[in-house]
């Protein structure tokens, strides 16, 4: 080992076996936290707490503070992307995103970029790697081009993203060219927030699952491979966990296609199964059911201990399959702290 400090959660995204395995929760900052609301309500709203610099690194670290997870994942948004290509963002409560003009109904050459939109955040990087404990791992991320795509061209949320898999369909090559747009500017983002200080990425995917084998290539696989390569040559080192929520069956195609350090498995996904069909060797992130850490008690302890066996022969990051919702209490978290590090 050298002589800089011991992270443990990098040492396993680099590809080496800890025990116990390093743990952090994907939302572990938001709206469970009491001291995340009281700050919130202060400043209006997410978007304008994402964009304060101040406000956003503290939100950062109020899970270190108190449960001292062994990574902090930067507070933000994967929507800020859309924003700085053009579109306006809002979050109403109770309805969640809105992007306009959406790009089912506008060519995106229409919209005016606006890069500028990314400085605060880099700013919240910088703040953050400065008040880190030395042992933590800093996570940055960005959406990968098909979920930040599904938002842009349907302007919101849907459940099933037909709007946008049409569209990929009928206008390939006018789809191919938001997805282009997508990738380049994420690599710089990502690229950008490793040089204000964060040790790792993670590229969400969270609808990966509603893509037919052949689209999940061309839409999932290849913009992620292309991040991926273009990251490691001006970010060598820097791990990258690919996160395919609902990619099932594919997620061997994804992990060899995409070429990524570490790849996250959603609560659907039966460990024993990935365990045996992923490369050997590679980091796998996850997954126990977010439900199972709200349920607590006898039901969380033996999620945690199955999970854990599982993967007893691999580079394993203790996580959730999804994030955490907002009603779990924070004694269920610190219970399952507890029994991830016995
Ligand atoms: O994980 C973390 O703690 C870091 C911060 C983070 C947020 N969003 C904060 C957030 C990260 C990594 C994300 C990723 C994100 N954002 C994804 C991918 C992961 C996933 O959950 O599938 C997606 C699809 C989004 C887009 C988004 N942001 C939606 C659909 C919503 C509204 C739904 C909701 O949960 O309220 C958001 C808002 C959002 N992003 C909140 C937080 C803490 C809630 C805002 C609030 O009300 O305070």
């Amino acid at each position: 080992m050298g002589s800089g400090p011991d992270r443990s959660l990098l040492a396993v995204l680099k590809g080496e076996r800890r025990d116990p395995p390093p743990v952090w929760l994907m939302r572990q900052a938001g709206r469970y936290l009491p001291e995340y609301r009281e700050l919130r309500a202060t400043k209006g709203g997410f978007l304008e707490l994402c964009y304060d610099p101040e406000a956003a690194a503290e939100v950062t670290l109020q899970p270190i503070r108190r449960f001292g997870f062994d990574g902090a994942i930067l507070f933000s948004d994967i929507l800020i992307i859309p924003h700085a290509l053009g579109q306006d963002l809002s979050f109403t409560i109770g309805e969640g995103p809105r992007l306009a003009p959406p790009l089912k109904n506008v060519p995106l050459e229409s919209l005016q970029a606006a890069p500028q939109r990314l400085q605060p955040i880099y700013e919240t990087v910088r703040r953050v790697a400065a008040a880190l404990p030395p042992e933590t791992t800093f996570l940055g991320f960005a959406g990968s081009p098909w979920t930040v795509a599904t938002y842009m061209v349907a302007g919101e949320g849907s459940k099933d993203q037909a709007e946008t898999r049409k569209l990929a369909y009928l206008e390939p090559e006018r789809f191919g060219a938001i997805i282009d747009a997508i990738t380049g500017l994420t690599v710089e983002y990502l690229a950008k927030q490793v040089e204000a200080g964060v040790h790792a990425v993670q590229l969400f995917d969270s609808w990966a699952g509603t893509l037919s084998p052949e689209q999940f290539e061309r839409w999932v696989i290849e913009p992620n491979a292309r991040i991926v390569r273009d990251l490691r040559e001006r970010c060598p080192g820097t791990p990258v966990i690919g996160f395919p929520k609902g990619a099932g069956g594919k997620l061997r195609a994804y992990a060899e296609g995409t070429g990524v350090d570490a790849i996250g498995i959603d609560e659907t996904v039966d460990p024993h199964w990935a365990n045996d069909v992923l490369p050997e060797g590679l980091t796998v992130q996850g997954n126990l059911d977010p439900l199972a850490l709200l349920a607590g008690g006898d039901t969380l302890l033996r999620a945690v201990a199955r999970i854990r066996e599982t993967f007893k022969n691999r580079p394993h990051v203790f996580n959730l399959g999804h994030g955490i919702t907002p009603e779990v209490p924070v004694a269920h978290v610190e219970q399952l702290l507890k029994w991830v590090r016995a």
